[in-house]
């Protein structure tokens, strides 16, 4: 772990940052094979596929592929690749980036010539199985498995044949600093997604930064500008970053009467009221009663923010993830995870917090096509940042050296 700025400026150096290479079609398709195609990804949660024979097919399409997560007889879940091994069509149809469902009798038939796969991946009934030329060796015949695995609630995929690392060596430190924050207790999320016109790294970075949100959220976030914010307790854990949120006086934030209702609603009810007692020790190790988030940003694809229900109306968490499509364009997905409502002014109370996330998001995302557009002139060859941006400047340099192979 490398937690003082001089020790992280010692390692990524503190001077502008080198941009010339990083919207090319040959920055694009080496991130693909050396990152994309070789790293933990998270692709899904728990509560998403609760049950035995439910199944997410979430699309890749930086690989072309899309993958079933889809839980077992046992409870496991277990990734493959959506595509049948007989002539190749898709085993579940889809109807979107994901595509939900229930696999009846706990299995999946391939609708083109019928063949039946069990939620474990192996098939199962062959359509005149006697015609095909002997052997026929069902033990080939399964679903093509990608390897997953969980931290957490998080539902990861690594579609290399062989990963070089496990998960948690993977997420190395990382694992030690979050773990105790209660991720399992949020059973119910909202998701935004969009596909926006800018490279995912330009939207990675500017959600890995609080700088812009004094101008950017100003008018959604209204006093923040009067607020004094402080991000701090910088980390760097291999390839991945962390830092802490607070926003002292955030009692200048007035929210208006409707926000502030809807607050309290949450605020009594124990389950959605605010628990910093529940913090890993690593998380707000001061205690302090100002703090918003800690927002860690995973390599290489997502940045993570984890509350207390402090200065938010009620305990959340939120995570935003950023897909490539091509050197020009992302999916970016922003998803709210809640605890369940257990009454219709909470669900409207929960509503209400995920419709203020929406218009922050669309103020961030409003700036990624204007800053790729721009970029795309190739007139900047360098980026200035901010000890507030080293998130950006360790997301750059890890992705960067990762692309290499
Ligand atoms: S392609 Fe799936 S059964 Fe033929
Ligand atoms: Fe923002």
């Amino acid at each position: 772990m490398i937690d003082q700025m001089d020790e992280i400026y010692a390692k990524l150096g503190r001077g502008p940052v080198p941009i010339d290479e990083m919207l090319t079609r040959e920055s694009h398709d080496r991130e693909v094979e050396n990152i994309f195609k070789k790293v933990w990804l998270k692709v899904g949660h728990l509560h998403e596929i609760p049950n035995a024979g439910d199944y997410k097919v979430k699309q890749l399409p930086f690989a072309n592929t899309s993958i079933i997560l889809v839980r077992g007889r046992d409870n496991e879940v277990r990734a493959f690749h959506n595509i049948c091994p007989h002539r190749g069509n898709k085993v579940v149809p889809e109807t979107g980036h994901e595509t939900f469902g229930k696999a009846r009798g706990h299995v999946l038939t391939c609708r083109f010539h019928g063949w039946v796969f069990d939620t474990a991946g192996s098939v199962r009934q062959i359509p005149q199985a006697e015609r095909f030329p002997a052997p026929l060796d069902t033990n080939c015949l399964g679903l093509l498995t990608v390897h997953c695995d969980r931290w957490n609630d998080y539902i990861f995929i690594n579609l290399d044949r062989q990963p070089q690392q496990t998960l948690r060596e993977f997420l190395g430190g990382i694992v030690s600093h979050f773990d105790g924050y209660p991720f399992g207790d949020a059973d119910y999320s909202r998701k935004y997604s969009a596909v926006i016109k800018c490279n995912w790294k330009v939207g990675l970075y500017a959600f890995s930064e609080a700088y812009h949100v004094e101008t950017i959220h100003a008018n959604t976030l209204p006093g923040v500008a009067g607020a004094v914010t402080e991000q701090t307790e910088y980390k760097l854990y291999g390839p991945h970053s962390t830092s802490g949120y607070y926003v002292k006086e955030s009692g200048s934030m007035k929210p208006t009467t409707v926000t502030g209702r809807l607050a309290e609603v949450l605020h009594r009810a124990p389950h959605h009221r605010p628990h910093p007692e529940l913090l890993p020790a690593k998380v707000n190790p001061s205690r302090r009663n100002d703090f918003m988030f800690e927002f860690p940003v995973l390599f290489p694809n997502m940045v993570m923010h984890l509350c207390a229900g402090l200065a938010y109306p009620g305990m959340t968490h939120f995570d935003h993830v950023f897909w490539p499509i091509d050197e020009n364009s992302c999916l970016w997905e922003g998803t709210n995870y809640y605890r369940s409502p257990q009454t219709p002014s909470e669900y409207l109370a929960i509503t209400h917090t995920d419709a203020l996330h929406r218009n922050a998001w669309l103020e961030d995302t409003g700036t990624m096509e204007d800053t790729h557009a721009a970029m795309m002139s190739g007139v900047l060859d360098r980026m200035y940042l901010m000890d507030d941006e080293v998130m950006v400047r360790a997301s750059h340099h890890a992705i960067n050296e990762a692309a290499k192979g």
